[in-house]
């Protein structure tokens, strides 16, 4: 689920980048596959696990995300980025730190509001996006454990965006349209503003060649290794659901590999063989 949230993320930030080289149908492409990533897979394998469940119980969800992120995470990220040398990284972890602790007293606040109201509680909605465009370049880091922080960082951001808009979604469904616009406001902060922030310092997207590339490199091992070697796993198991999941995902993925291949030939260009 991880890996998904992380490819919707990343490949809307592609697309992005394919618009600014005037590259239309490889923005197309990446956008119409970060829909399946998390529409269809992600969404798919949250149900299997019962992610979302009760609307206080995705608050709840929530609030201990917020709470490992904003007291103990980004606290440690932010200490080793200083440690480090690394003076933008450790602002950026400290900051990021600090909103998610503000996203924690919100959650906590709108949980009063729905399984409290004698207390006169009301669901928050003020929270407000400031988007950060992601720019192609080089990571702007030069010490490989804060360079891997920002990773595990912007797996985490990815994560918390697709489960939010999940969460929102089902306030929506389930007549709480302040408690959903919580959780969509706050979704858009984790992934225009954090994700893209800490993008921009790892280096996350290039010039659409190289990022054409990765994506070919991450669906194949997707379709090839990971997902079939799951599903033999969830068959192993007796889980016969969660192994024709894993199947179907592991087609898809070889799909979005050969739709990018074929862009990538148009180019005109090839990978490097990693030898
Ligand atoms: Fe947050
Ligand atoms: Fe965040
Ligand atoms: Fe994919």
């Amino acid at each position: 689920m991880q890996g998904e949230a992380l490819a919707h993320a990343t490949y809307r930030a592609y697309a992005k980048q394919a618009d600014r080289e005037n590259l239309p149908d490889v923005a197309a492409l990446y956008r119409r596959t970060a829909h399946t990533e998390l529409r269809e897979h992600f969404t798919e394998q949250a149900k299997l696990i019962g992610l979302v469940g009760d609307n206080a119980a995705n608050l709840r969800d929530s609030t201990s995300g917020e709470t490992y992120e904003a007291t103990t995470m980004y606290k440690k990220f932010a200490e080793q980025a200083k440690a480090d040398g690394e003076q933008e990284a450790a602002r950026l972890f400290s900051e990021i730190g600090q909103d998610e602790a503000e996203h924690r007293e919100k959650f906590l606040q709108a949980e009063k509001a729905i399984t409290d109201s004698p207390s006169g509680a009301t669901i928050p909605t003020d929270v407000q996006a400031k988007p950060v465009e992601i720019q192609a370049g080089p990571p702007k880091v030069s010490s490989p454990r804060t360079l891997e922080n920002l990773r595990t960082a912007m797996k985490g951001e990815a994560l918390a965006y697709a489960k939010y808009t999940l969460y929102g979604d089902k306030a929506r469904e389930t007549g709480q349209p302040e408690l959903a616009e919580l959780f969509h406001r706050t979704a858009a902060v984790e992934r225009t503003e954090h994700f893209a922030e800490q993008a921009n310092l790892a280096g996350a997207v290039r010039d659409t060649g190289t990022n054409l590339c990765s994506t070919i490199k991450g669906e194949t091992h997707e379709g090839t290794q990971m997902y079939p070697g799951y599903a033999r796993q969830a068959s192993a198991a007796g889980d016969t659901e969660a192994a024709k999941v894993f199947k179907d995902t592991a087609n898809d993925e070889l799909k979005h590999a050969k739709a990018f291949s074929g862009e990538l030939s148009k180019l005109g260009k090839q990978c490097p063989t990693s030898s």
